[in-house]
């Protein structure tokens, strides 16, 4: 997630010396749409592939399916049947982290990809885009192109709109009572907020994992969301008022530019920021696999949604989004916004941390644990070099992370 705060800066710097101030137009438009200069540089193919086009070159179905939320965002939501004539236990739901997508859950491919591997257990598998991003930047009255009203959003509302939607929708059309939910880094910060703001969805969830979990950040080692922190009214006051609303989406320079360095030197240069971002050490995540997952990232999501975590960050306290005096009075009915309250969370919840997270570190993980009214398990996967992103694409994850989700699985499959 840092890299996202690390581009952020640069592409203030950008925005900054290559447009003139004030010109009336939301984000997508700052670039022209480019097509990548793929073949020059030996591009893995996976990198370019959507969702779509990756199951189906692994041999396993895909359905895609549209869930309309309350407040009209249009989300896609992609299936994966089990791979078996019975599905198991209930149905898996799965929710990425911030800037990122459902791709996120099958990218490093069919040997080692959590979708994979569930629908092999199985499982019938539903992996959520929260709105904005690429594969659900849509909404039934409002334009993402001209109205600036479709990105005033952050995981507030992908908790209280997106997530229930999706959770009644699945459940709707697998007849079931309940679902297990899998969140990785914002995918879990979402999933607390459904739990405390609509604690009714608490019954409709058998158990969730919850992977790199983000609630408190008062205790983040990463550096530069620290710095940035400090100045995120100003940063989000600065790209909206050049009209720019969505941050690192797909057609944006922040995707195409990583995406392309990459492919030429995914260590050095990948590596090296998710080092700064996340406390990662190099070689626990394949080069191979580092070069796809820049493919499909940045893909997407609202500079309010940035704003917010740098609230947390600054204020030390995981609570609603903070809309100044004014306007926090009517909205909440108090000058300050009011604490999420993770006791209301009364589902089933394993949380999955590690010591070399920079982003979700121990410290704010206990946290969020002594509060849990019904915590399961605080795991912490044994290896000393595990870091925020390795839970969905490190090398042994399917050792020390997938294996352990199944078992807890088959525990609640009653
Ligand atoms: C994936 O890409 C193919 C080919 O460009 C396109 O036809 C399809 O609609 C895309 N699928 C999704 C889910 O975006
Ligand atoms: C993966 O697991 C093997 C066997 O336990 C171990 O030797 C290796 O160091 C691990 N690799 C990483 C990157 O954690
Ligand atoms: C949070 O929820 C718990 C359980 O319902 C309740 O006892 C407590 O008063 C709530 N705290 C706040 C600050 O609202």
């Amino acid at each position: 997630m840092i890299t996202y705060y690390i581009l952020t800066f640069l592409y203030i710097l950008h925005v900054t010396h290559s447009i003139p101030a004030k010109r009336p137009f939301l984000g997508s438009r700052i670039l022209p749409e480019q097509k990548p200069t793929k073949k020059p540089l030996g591009y893995i193919e996976d990198t370019y592939l959507n969702f779509t086009q990756l199951t189906t070159k692994y041999g396993y179905n895909s359905e895609r399916h549209t869930v309309t939320t309350e407040d009209g965002y249009v989300l896609t939501v992609f299936r994966i049947p089990p791979k078996c004539q019975v599905a198991k236990g209930f149905p898996v739901i799965l929710g990425h982290g911030i800037y990122d997508s459902a791709d996120t859950w099958i990218l490093t491919g069919p040997e080692t990809g959590l979708g994979y591997i569930l629908s092999n257990n199985c499982y019938d598998v539903w992996a959520v885009n929260y709105r904005g991003n690429i594969y659900s930047r849509k909404h039934l009255r409002l334009d993402p192109e001209k109205d600036s009203a479709y990105w005033m959003f952050s995981f507030d509302e992908n908790g209280y709109y997106d997530l229930p939607a999706v959770i009644d929708y699945v459940l709707d059309v697998t007849k079931q009572k309940r679902v297990y939910y899998i969140g990785h880094s914002q995918g879990t910060t979402n999933f607390l907020v459904m739990g405390s703001l609509r604690p009714d969805y608490n019954e409709k969830v058998q158990l969730s994992i919850l992977l790199a979990p983000v609630a408190w950040m008062k205790n983040i080692q990463s550096p530069i969301p620290k710095l940035l922190s400090r100045q995120s009214k100003q940063i989000r006051t600065a790209l909206e008022s050049m009209g720019l609303h969505e941050l690192f989406a797909k057609h944006q320079f922040t995707h195409l530019v990583p995406e392309q360095l990459c492919q030429i030197a995914p260590n050095e240069i990948c590596g090296t920021a998710l080092a700064l971002a996340t406390g990662y050490t190099l070689g626990t995540i394949t080069s191979y696999n580092l070069a796809i997952v820049v493919g499909h990232a940045f893909v997407g999501s609202s500079v309010k949604t940035l704003a917010h975590f740098g609230q947390l960050v600054y204020s030390g306290q995981f609570r609603r989004f903070d809309e100044g005096k004014a306007k926090n009075k009517r909205k909440y009915g108090s000058p300050r916004p009011p604490k999420y309250n993770v006791s209301l969370v009364t589902s089933p919840i394993v949380l999955f941390s590690a010591r070399s997270d920079w982003l979700s570190s121990m410290k704010d993980v206990n946290i969020l644990s002594s509060k849990l009214p019904n915590l399961v398990d605080n795991y912490v996967v044994p290896e000393p070099t595990w870091s925020h992103n390795n839970h969905v694409w490190g090398v042994n994850a399917t050792e020390l992370v997938f294996k352990k989700i199944l078992q807890y699985f088959e525990k609640f499959n009653t």
